[in-house]
């Protein structure tokens, strides 16, 4: 298996990767997500693929010339002057691997590469955000030395709440 950057002719496997990633999140909270427009998913990575960007990389895995993985790293902007964070360089990392092929450390060389390609761009904290019922992605994090650092607490504006 190989990591590398994102091709042009990869963009028929990062929109099946993308829509992938959507199933196993909308199977976990339909109220907080969905399965994009596949045709969405297919202009956004050809966008990206077409940029020139330092900010932002797609990182692939690559198996007998199948991409089996993805993982996205998007650099922060910094924090307003006027916002209480801290202005640390970060980036936030998505990642998702093809479902036959999970399990065989797919997911662990696409984190250490986002980690490379964060050091070597000057960031200093990845984030991912993880759902909580997320518990395998959770736990694939965890075992990586990601701490919880956030809780997200989202109510509903409904008829019965208001
Ligand atoms: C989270 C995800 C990216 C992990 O990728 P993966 O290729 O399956 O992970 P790996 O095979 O590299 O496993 C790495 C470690 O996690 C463990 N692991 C993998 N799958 C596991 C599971 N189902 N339950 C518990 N542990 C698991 C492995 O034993 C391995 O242990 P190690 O750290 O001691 O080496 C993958 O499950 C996935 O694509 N999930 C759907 C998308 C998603 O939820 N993405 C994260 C939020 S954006």
């Amino acid at each position: 298996m190989a990591v590398r950057p994102a091709r042009s002719s990869d963009l028929d496997e990062l929109v099946e990767l993308r829509l992938e990633n959507g199933r196993v999140h909308a199977a976990l909270d339909p109220s907080v997500y969905r399965v994009p427009d596949g045709a969405a998913v297919r202009s956004h990575y050809a966008a990206e693929l077409a940029a020139d960007h330092d900010e932002r990389t797609l990182l692939v895995a690559v198996l007998e010339q199948r991409v089996i993985g993805l993982a996205e790293v998007s650099a922060d902007p910094p924090p307003p002057a006027h916002q209480i964070l801290l202005p640390v360089p970060s980036a936030h990392l998505h990642l998702v691997v093809a479902a036959d092929v999970r399990g065989q450390g797919v997911g662990r060389r696409l984190e250490r590469a986002a980690r490379e390609w964060a050091s070597l761009h000057g960031l200093r904290q990845l984030i991912a955000g993880i759902h909580v019922d997320n518990e395998t992605a959770l736990e694939f994090y965890a075992r990586r030395g990601y701490r919880d650092h956030a809780t997200i607490c989202l109510a509903d504006l409904d008829a019965a709440s208001a």
